[in-house]
């Protein structure tokens, strides 16, 4: 699904040059589940932002179903991230003044998916991570749990082939973070290639490999041996404290 050669990016700031990325190698199979690991600049946004066709290499080749991305225009560029990629920030990027069932509509407006089907197709999105009942709600009428779940129904409405997700629980509880790990963890089961930043090593045993960076280098790459199950974490945390 993902093959990269040689990736490396450097950033221009004035006379200092910052490599963040330095000739990265990766192959990533069709439905596997990523985490990548490694410290506070170790280039793991840098290489999210390149996978996500968000941004472009110094350098090297990237394959994306078996296409090679590096060699395309702007235009074809974002044709790929609206059809192929579906991406999921920590602070989940949603638009304030827009309810949840317009956040998701937004890639397929994009894509000239008439109204009515527009409509369909996030209401069924939102169901399908557990907000059927918070369509008409706006971010700020919800919990950061809620916001961060919008962000993946509108990831997911367009039937992304990849999702991508930089630090998606960074900025939740345990118990929330949890839940965003199940919906991850039944895309998985679906299918779905997924690429994971965290900090947490109890999230990254969620997946099935982790690949850890230390400046702008792989310096390891291990299946997991204990996986986590989601379904079995949450069911084992404590109930949220309603009285509370
Ligand atoms: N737009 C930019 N311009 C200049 N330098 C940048 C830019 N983005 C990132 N960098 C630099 O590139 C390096 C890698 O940054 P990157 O954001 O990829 O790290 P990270 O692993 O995601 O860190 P964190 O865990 O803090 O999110 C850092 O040294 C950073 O300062
Ligand atoms: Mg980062």
């Amino acid at each position: 699904m993902i093959k990269i050669r040689g990736l490396t990016k450097t950033y221009h700031m004035g006379k200092v040059t910052v490599p963040a990325l330095r000739e990265v190698d990766m192959d990533i199979p069709k439905g596997q589940f990523v985490a990548i690991m490694g410290p506070s600049g170790s280039g793991k946004s840098t290489l999210m932002n390149l996978l996500g066709c968000l941004d472009r290499p110094t350098s090297g080749e990237y394959y994306l179903d078996g296409e090679d991305v590096s060699k395309k225009s702007d235009n074809e560029l974002a044709e790929i991230r609206n059809k192929c990629i579906g991406f999921i920030f920590q602070s989940y990027n949603l638009l304030s003044r827009a309810d949840a069932t317009s956040n998701v509509e937004m890639p397929l407006i994009y894509r000239g998916v008439p109204p009515r089907e527009r409509r369909a197709m996030a209401t069924k999105a939102l169901e399908s991570v557990g907000l059927g009942k918070r369509i008409q709600h706006r971010p700020n009428e919800m919990s950061g749990g809620e916001q961060q779940r919008v962000a993946i129904a509108r990831a997911i409405v367009g039937g992304p082939k990849v999702i991508l997700a930089d630090e998606p629980t960074g900025n939740l509880d345990s118990r929330s973070g949890e839940e965003i790990m199940v919906i991850f963890q039944e895309l998985h089961e679906q299918g779905i290639t997924i690429i994971l930043v965290t900090h947490d090593p109890d999230i990254a045993r969620h997946s099935e490999r982790v690949i850890s960076l230390k400046d702008g280098k792989i310096i390891s790459d291990e299946m997991v041996q204990d996986r986590l199950d989601a379904r079995e974490c949450l069911a084992a945390m404590p109930e949220p404290d309603v009285s509370a």
